[in-house]
């Protein structure tokens, strides 16, 4: 059995179906990238994932455990609109990032000095170390979109969850995140899951790649029915992707 593992699992809101039937299966340590249209659900995708909500029907396993009923420090995360902690400063946001992941509070004194230490490299790997004893309201969202992802990224979670998380960068700086990211998984087990409107990006950086869509469609009531994944790229395949294309088979199961 995979390490997480998604079965027939519908999203309905206020009685309207956004997700359907996705069933996806994905070993520790893959990278899954996801594109699909704006408003198709991947979003919803990722805080199922996060188990920030729950499905409407069907089950998502981490490690044939439990459902994913709640979120935990497993899984990390960097959302669509960039969340900081806004009273630390630069430097203190890669401070709490570790501090949380290790559960052991706040550091003080040697350990402090030395999670300090560690933050300045992280820092400058993402290119604010000239505003690290700055709050983050004095940055650009660029800066703010950097800072969320070196936090998710020193909290070194089991999962990874980024969403769009280098779509406010200039493309210098989207390569050097993406150098940095690499780097960071080749040296950890993180499985990450990450959703992008830029195919390109998505099959470098990813193993896979999910395209969401919706199979049925109807012209009269677009809102009918649900997305789902419709195809699953092997973006480690070299050429084109389209000539590896893979129909997903969907395979309902009863939670
Ligand atoms: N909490 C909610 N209550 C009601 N509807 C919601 C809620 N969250 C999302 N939706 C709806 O679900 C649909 C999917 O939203 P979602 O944010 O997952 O899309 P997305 O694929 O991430 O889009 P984008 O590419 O624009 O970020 C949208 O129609 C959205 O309005
Ligand atoms: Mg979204």
């Amino acid at each position: 059995m995979s390490f997480v593992t998604v079965r027939d699992v519908w999203k309905s809101y206020d009685g309207r179906p956004i997700l359907e039937r996705v069933n996806v299966d994905v070993e520790e340590g893959e990278f899954i990238s996801i594109v699909g249209a704006s408003g198709c659900g991947k979003s919803t995708f990722l805080r199922l994932l996060l188990a920030d909500e729950l499905p409407s029907r069907g089950a998502i396993r981490i490690e044939q455990g439990h459902r994913a009923m709640e979120p935990n420090q497993e899984r990390g995360v960097v959302f669509q609109r960039y969340s900081v902690f806004p009273h630390m400063t630069v430097r203190d946001n890669i401070v709490a990032a570790e501090s949380f992941g290790t559960r052991s509070g706040w550091f003080f004194g040697k350990r402090l000095r030395g999670a300090r230490e560690r933050a300045d490299e992280t820092l400058a790997r993402i290119g604010l170390s000239h505003v690290a004893d700055n709050y983050p309201a004095t940055l650009s969202g660029g800066m703010q979109q950097r800072l969320a992802i070196g936090q998710a990224l020193t909290a070194q979670p089991r999962i990874l969850l980024l969403d769009e998380p280098f779509g406010a960068l200039d493309p210098g700086t989207r390569l050097a995140m993406h150098d940095f990211l690499t780097e960071l998984r080749a040296r950890t087990k993180m499985t990450v899951f990450m959703v992008t409107h830029d195919l390109t990006e998505g099959f470098k950086l990813g193993d896979r790649v999910l395209v969401f869509d919706k199979p049925r469609w109807d012209p009269h009531d677009p809102g009918a029915y649900g997305a789902t994944i419709t195809y699953d790229f092997d973006a480690r395949d070299e050429g084109i992707p389209f000539q590896t294309i893979k129909e997903k088979t969907h395979v309902p199961v009863s939670a």
